[in-house]
């Protein structure tokens, strides 16, 4: 019997629905992260997402691994969903001891919320070992180097690099910027401080607390970033001059607050369409700030 379709356009049909359905489903958890994330310059995951890929890359992941990395990473605060304001604003060395018995749930919370789709158990395992360190001083589980999944040991060094950069010290409007942005030079010597001093951290813990490996990529593609991006200008662009490889150089947000564009952002095809669209709706100005 003929049917309209072959069983194989069948399949692939059904399959290019499924992908469809994980990405926007991921684009929907991603979304609920960002609002988890008011007391950063910029978008936390979105910055983890993309150093972690390339940390990962350096140290030799690929495909699927790369992918799943990159979605632990984009994901990995999750949990935290549903904190108050005073619990998201604060650093873990702050919180009294209920603060810190709830904060380190958040791994678990992400790992149940994420528990019903098989597709997610790798990225849950990364998700939940995030806060780990190898000396078995981390949570929520205190283990050591062995048992911790080699995606947690990248997040986990790129996550406290983040936290420690961009985190801001006071409670300032979402859309103020702590650290100014319009000019590179002052960015640079802004956070030259406490560039040195979380690197210095992170490279005095190497190999007790944190991956050997992944420190080194890290600080490696780090101090190589700053320094070109000391001989790089701020241009004001038209969004249909934007080009892939430039950098937003300021956060974006549409009218109901959400980031649509976050400052250090690599831009590639995909999102320059994007951005596109947003100024075609109104949601976005003609031109924006971008570090070529
Ligand atoms: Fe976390």
């Amino acid at each position: 019997m003929e049917t309209d379709k072959s069983q194989d356009e069948l399949i692939e049909m059904l399959s290019d629905q499924l992908a469809e359905q994980f990405i926007s489903n991921l684009d929907i958890m991603n979304r609920i992260v960002l609002m988890t994330e008011k007391f950063y310059d910029g978008s936390h995951s979105r910055f983890l997402t993309e150093k972690c890929e390339k940390i990962g890359t350096e140290l030799g992941l690929k495909d699927e691994s790369l992918t799943e990395l990159r979605i632990a990473a984009s994901l990995h605060d999750l949990g935290k969903v549903g904190f108050s304001d005073t619990l998201l604003f604060k650093n873990a060395n702050e919180m009294d001891l209920s603060e810190f018995k709830l904060y380190s749930k958040h791994p678990e919370i992400a790992a149940t919320i994420l528990s019903p789709n098989p597709h997610y158990k790798e990225i849950s395992k990364m998700i939940l070992h995030h806060h780990e360190k190898l000396d078995g001083t981390g949570f929520p589980f205190h283990f050591t180097s062995d048992k911790i999944h080699y995606g947690a040991k990248i997040i986990s060094v790129v996550n406290i690099y983040h936290n420690a950069l961009f985190k801001r010290k006071t409670i300032t409007s979402k859309n103020k910027q702590s650290i100014p942005t319009t000019n590179t030079v002052t960015f640079l010597e802004s956070t030259k401080e406490t560039f040195n001093s979380v690197m210095n951290f992170l490279y005095s813990k190497r190999g007790t607390q944190f991956e050997k490996k992944v420190v080194e990529a890290l600080v490696e593609i780090e101090t190589a970033e700053r320094r070109a991006l000391g001989e790089k200008t701020i241009l004001r662009l038209p969004v249909n001059r934007l080009e892939p490889g430039m950098r937003i150089a300021e956060d974006y947000y549409n009218g109901v607050g959400m980031l649509i564009a976050a400052r250090g952002e690599t831009l590639n095809s995909k999102s320059i369409s994007a951005l596109i669209r947003f100024v075609e709706n109104g949601e976005l100005p003609m031109k924006v700030l971008v570090i070529d």
